[in-house]
């Protein structure tokens, strides 16, 4: 990995054995962008790269000059309003009323490892000589404004990590209105789009369809990143599949407001923008003062998706997640939230857990309702005393009651949230969200606390903290079940209302960081009504994430395949439970609830005593069956072999690093009769190594070569094939089968 400054052609290139990511400095003093893609050999000049062209109805930079039109040059920072017509990457509102700027290039300097970002989650290193980084800096005469644009090169992968910082070093405060953190201009626009989108209980379905000319984009207004859409896009080749072809994926490290768009442009040429949603953006910049973007982190592959993904994964998974859990396999779980809802005792809890202990679970979890008046969810937000008539001995008498059964025990908090019918909202009525003189809307009964706000921030620390410093506690799920609405502080002048969204969420970072720090052993899982906030902001801070509160296993096929395409197994929260589902009232086999969960932190979300003594006898194997290849669950390469969006049958697997050993989840939707008989194949595996294969822990015949797996492919067919199975199952619906490879020495 190395990054290179040629004086003479002002060239600057960053490479390692993967990628080459060039720019220049273009005769008018902003930065162009030359190339990004697979990497490509050293040379002094680059010009060639740069496609300038007389086109009629140029707008020209310099007088008589008709090939130096911004709108048609590839740019690293775009500005509108000097001939680039496209959507900027950064506007900046002057006292005069102007909204033009014009950056122009200053100086640069190359420094080993990664800096920190200020109060913002970001991806990091752990030795200098992991990354190089790259800050160029550029000035507008006019207003003073410097602009700093951080890249920042891993040595593996074909990852780079941007964003930009913007200090006012003018002597007029100025509205920033726009800035992004990446922009990315490309050549041509032969890709598709894939983004990853749904709604509560169905999040981050696949979609996809070709660029064309306009504007095609996803974002959200919400104040988290939504269940609707994610920060996550990928642009591929048409022929780019799993396996092969060119793919660049963009990632918004940012829990907020935020837009990722592509923009192609009248000659083909593509402009991809992600970042805080500018949408109702600005933040007042005073002479001295300073914003600092979040990052956007792209990876580009030549070897396709699941390439694509894999690098995402590793980098989320070991230099994004950070703490005590990072590297450590997660607990097996049992959450009380589908087991009672608000209806519970003491005893009822102990029971559950008592049950969960038995058959192995490590974690118990006590969800929502244990504090304050909260008996359904209008009332007691805010108010995180437990409720003395529910657990007479507070949390901490039940957490060493859970403990003394050898569990360890975890707590719900929804710490950005206030119920009207809370004493926290009767104490501070003016701590909440709310637009002077209109009216504030609820969402699930409660309203939003103002994160921005410190004392805000500050009180509900200290009565989080309170219970975490008395208390056992070795797991927090913290929660967010609304979107904001009428967003406005109390505390801060009308200019500066724009900065609201922001503001809240670095209160939101702010609060995690502390109790981070305080409690690094805690494990802390997000949640957001299941997945509407499963973004890379937040795994910097809790390693896993209720992926969605829809826990139907059918359901979560595509739910977790689509979730896979950028974020680690070992951060996608997926539990076994109850049939019929609570969802879609479906009726779903105990191992094929298993066999999903697997892929995932792993747990269950029912009361164990319910079921009978066989499916008891069923859970205890399967917790026994994940404790002994979780680690490769959670740590082992995935890949994805068989989409739940093209068809009946799903299928993906994690291969260890050294390739020995590897397990493979087949899930299929409906069943049939008279069927063709079916292959799948398997990557990831060691071409020469022989594998013993076990399907549902029985030994099939026979070694099979990895060459074999992947090429000729692993033989599935069932009794829907007319094959009677080994293991004399018949197949039905919903159902699925776990295949165990393991080389032999
Ligand atoms: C939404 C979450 O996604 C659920 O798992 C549960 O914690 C409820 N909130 C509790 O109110």
């Amino acid at each position: 990995m190395s990054i290179l400054f040629n004086e003479g052609t002002k060239t600057f290139h960053l490479y390692n054995k993967e990628i080459s990511y060039i720019m220049t400095v273009l005769p008018n003093g902003h930065l162009g962008q030359l190339y990004f893609g697979g990497r490509i050999h050293h040379k002094e000049d680059f010009s060639c790269f740069l496609e300038m062209s007389c086109r009629p109805m140029a707008s020209c930079v310099f007088d008589e000059d008709r090939f130096f039109s911004l709108e048609h040059i590839r740019q690293e920072y775009g500005v509108y309003g000097t001939t680039d017509f496209r959507h900027p990457a950064v506007e900046i509102l002057q006292g005069n009323g102007s909204r033009i700027s014009d950056f122009v290039y200053q100086g640069y300097e190359i420094t080993d490892g990664k800096p920190k970002l200020s109060g913002l989650p970001a991806t990091y290193t752990e030795d200098e000589k992991e990354a190089q980084t790259l800050t160029v800096s550029l000035k507008d005469p006019v207003t003073g404004i410097v602009l700093e644009l951080l890249y920042t090169i891993f040595a593996e992968g074909g990852i780079i990590a941007r964003s930009a910082r913007l200090t006012n070093q003018g002597t007029d405060s100025v509205q920033l209105t726009r800035a992004m953190s990446l922009c990315l201009d490309l050549p041509d626009c032969d890709y598709e789009w894939m983004q990853f989108s749904g709604a509560w209980a169905r999040e981050r379905h696949l979609k996809v369809r070709r660029l064309e000319q306009g504007i095609q984009a996803v974002d959200s207004l919400r104040g988290h990143s939504s269940h609707d859409h994610n920060p996550f896009i990928v642009l591929k080749r048409p022929t780019a599949d799993e396996e092969q072809g060119e793919v660049l994926g963009f990632s918004l490290v940012y829990s907020g407001n935020f837009l990722a768009q592509a923009q192609v442009g009248t000659h083909d040429m593509t402009r991809v923008l992600l970042g805080i949603n500018p949408m109702g953006f600005s933040w007042k910049m005073e002479p001295g003062e300073c914003f600092q973007t979040p990052e956007a982190v792209t990876v580009y592959s030549r070897k396709g998706l699941g390439d694509m993904s894999r690098t995402f994964h590793r980098l989320y998974r070991k230099r994004l997640a950070r703490g005590y859990w990072r590297d450590r396999e997660r607990p097996i779980l049992n959450n009380n939230w589908e087991a009672t809802y608000f209806d519970f005792t003491e005893e009822r809890l102990v029971s559950i857990a008592g049950k969960a202990k038995e058959c192995g679970v490590e974690l118990f979890v006590l969800d929502d309702g244990w504090f304050g008046a909260r008996r359904n969810d209008h009332a007691g937000l805010g108010d995180w005393t437990a409720n003395p008539e529910l657990l007479p001995g507070g949390i901490t008498g039940l957490a060493e009651k859970i403990e003394a059964l050898g569990l360890k025990f975890g707590l719900w908090f929804e710490p950005e949230m206030v119920n009207r019918d809370s004493d926290l909202y009767r104490t501070h009525p003016d701590w909440i969200l709310q637009t002077p003189d209109r009216h504030s809307s609820q969402g699930r009964s409660q309203y939003v606390l103002d994160f921005s706000r410190r004392e805000v921030v500050d009180c509900i620390y200290e009565r989080m903290a309170k219970i975490l410093r008395e208390a056992k506690v070795s797991y927090i799920k913290w929660d967010m079940n609304r979107s904001i609405t009428e967003c406005y502080s109390g505390v801060l002048p009308a200019d500066r209302q724009g900065e609201v969204f922001h503001r809240y969420i670095l209160g939101v970072y702010d609060l995690y960081e502390r109790l981070n720090s305080e409690f690094p052993d805690i494990l802390f899982e997000s949640c957001a009504s299941g997945g509407g906030r499963f973004d890379p902001g937040l795994l910097y801070y809790a390693p896993q994430g209720w992926a969605s509160d829809d826990s139907d296993a059918v359901e979560r096929l595509k739910i977790q395949y689509g979730t896979s395409f950028c974020y680690p197994i070992s951060s996608i929260g997926s539990h076994v439970s109850v049939s019929p589902n609570h969802q879609v009232f479906r009726m779903t086999p105990l191992h094929t609830r298993a066999n999903v969960a697997y892929f995932g932190t792993f747990g269950y979300e029912l009361d164990l005593n319910r079921l009978t003594e066989e499916e008891q006898q069923e859970v205890k194997e399967q917790i026994l069956f994940m404790k002994q290849y979780r680690r490769l669950f959670q740590f082992g390469d995935f890949y994805r072999l068989s989409s739940p969006f093209d068809g009946n049958i799903t299928a993906w697997m994690v291969v260890s690093e050294d390739k020995k050993e590897a397990v493979l989840g087949w899930y299929k939707v409906l069943n049939g009769v008279n069927l063709p008989h079916t292959r799948l194949r398997l990557q990831g595996l060691g071409q020469d190594l022989a594998y013993r294969i076990c399907v549902d822990q029985e030994e099939r015949e026979g070694v099979y070569y990895g060459d074999e797996l992947m090429n000729a492919g692993l033989v599935t067919s069932d009794s829907a094939s007319g094959e009677v199975s080994r293991s004399q199952k018949a197949s039905c619906d919903f159902d699925s089968r776990i295949f165990v490879l393991r080389a032999e020495d």
